[in-house]
């Protein structure tokens, strides 16, 4: 690799790298260094905070960087050139070049990677939860139909055999209000179930989901819903339960949030990307306030992060709201 091949990859390093002589005068120093420190080559590496104050014996340099054993990592603060002390994290080595003796000086921003660190623990923690919670719905899903579900389903077959049996007019009257009683719990169990989990996802597709869930979501919201979608190959079942989740919570938030009385749902391949669209003719509001507000448009970010696919939002207050996702089709 030529020389300038070399200078763009450290231009590209997420850390600060500075080449200097024994003096401190520095040789190079890449573009994150530049940002970092503020130095320039030909200038000369100021002393951090540390060696500024510490006691040198007789003979010995100030700079600890330049002892025979530097230590490989220690934080200190940096004066840059126009006498701001940054903090940073640095670490040195030693070099021969042509029987010159240089020092390799690393320097990073420690708040930079502490934040980054955090933030991505927490998203990764966040990440489990959504999948810890998906599990619990599928096992609540499984038991409300399994035990809750058939346990009313052989009360509501009683009561038939019942009303066979039953002459009397007075009590008629009563088993049939029972019986339409128990028909409406049928009916609740099976769209709470489906709505823990829409169990159609996971035999059928995110189509034949939509579809099924767009008829319960107009009649629980008394809201005009249109969907427009085509038969989506290429995407598997995690993903397809993800984006899911996500129109769920669109439709939720346009019902809740924005008034809305009507919501369209369109879904749209353009070259290898599939697009989805949410759009609800509602109040609006203002997306980079309203970010951090809940946890649904949070969790609606996480989870297309989790696919590796991209959201966002299109809104202003009075104008209605626009949902948008995209996410890589897999490969033919
Ligand atoms: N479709 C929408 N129409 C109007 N406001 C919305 C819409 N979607 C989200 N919002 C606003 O964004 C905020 C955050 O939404 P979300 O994170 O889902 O929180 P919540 O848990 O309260 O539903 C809401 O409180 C609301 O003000
Ligand atoms: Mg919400």
């Amino acid at each position: 690799m030529d020389r300038q091949a070399f200078q763009i990859i450290l231009n590209y390093l997420s850390d600060g790298v500075i080449l200097m002589d024994e003096q401190r005068s520095i040789y190079y120093l890449n573009q994150k260094a530049k940002d970092l420190t503020g130095w320039h080559i030909g200038g000369l590496v100021p002393y951090c905070s540390y060696c500024r104050i510490r006691e040198v014996q007789p003979g010995e340099q100030r700079c600890i960087l330049a002892l025979d054993n530097p230590l490989p990592l220690f934080q200190a603060h940096m004066p840059t050139y126009e006498g701001v002390d940054e903090s940073l994290e640095m670490s040195s080595s030693r070099i021969e070049i042509e029987d010159e003796s240089y020092i390799i000086l690393t320097v990073r921003d420690p708040k930079w990677n502490m934040e980054k660190e955090k933030n991505k623990i927490k998203r990764l923690l966040v990440h489990d939860t959504l999948r810890a919670q998906e599990e619990t719905q599928k096992r609540l899903t499984q038991e409300l139909h399994d035990h809750i579900g058939q346990s009313v389903y052989s009360v509501f077959l009683g009561l038939q055999g019942l009303k066979g049996a039953t002459i009397n007019d007075r009590y008629q009257k009563h088993l049939q209000l029972l019986d339409h009683t128990l028909q409406q719990t049928m009916e609740d169990i099976k769209r709470l179930s489906k709505q823990l989990r829409p169990v159609i996802i996971d035999q059928l597709g995110i189509k034949q989901a939509l579809q099924d869930s767009v008829k319960d979501w107009e009649y629980i919201y008394k809201i005009a819903i249109a969907l427009h979608i085509e038969d989506i190959a290429m995407i598997d079942k995690e993903k397809e339960l993800h984006i899911y989740r996500i129109i769920q919570e669109a439709v939720r938030n346009a019902v809740k949030h924005g008034q809305a009385t009507a919501i369209d749902i369109s879904f749209k391949v353009e070259a290898d990307t599939l697009y989805f669209k949410i759009e609800d003719n509602g109040k609006g509001f203002n997306v980079l306030a309203s970010k951090k507000n809940g946890f649904g448009l949070y969790h609606m970010i996480e989870r297309m992060e989790m696919i590796g696919g991209k959201i966002d939002w299109e809104s202003n207050i009075g104008e209605g709201t626009k949902v948008i996702g995209s996410i890589k089709l897999k490969e033919k």
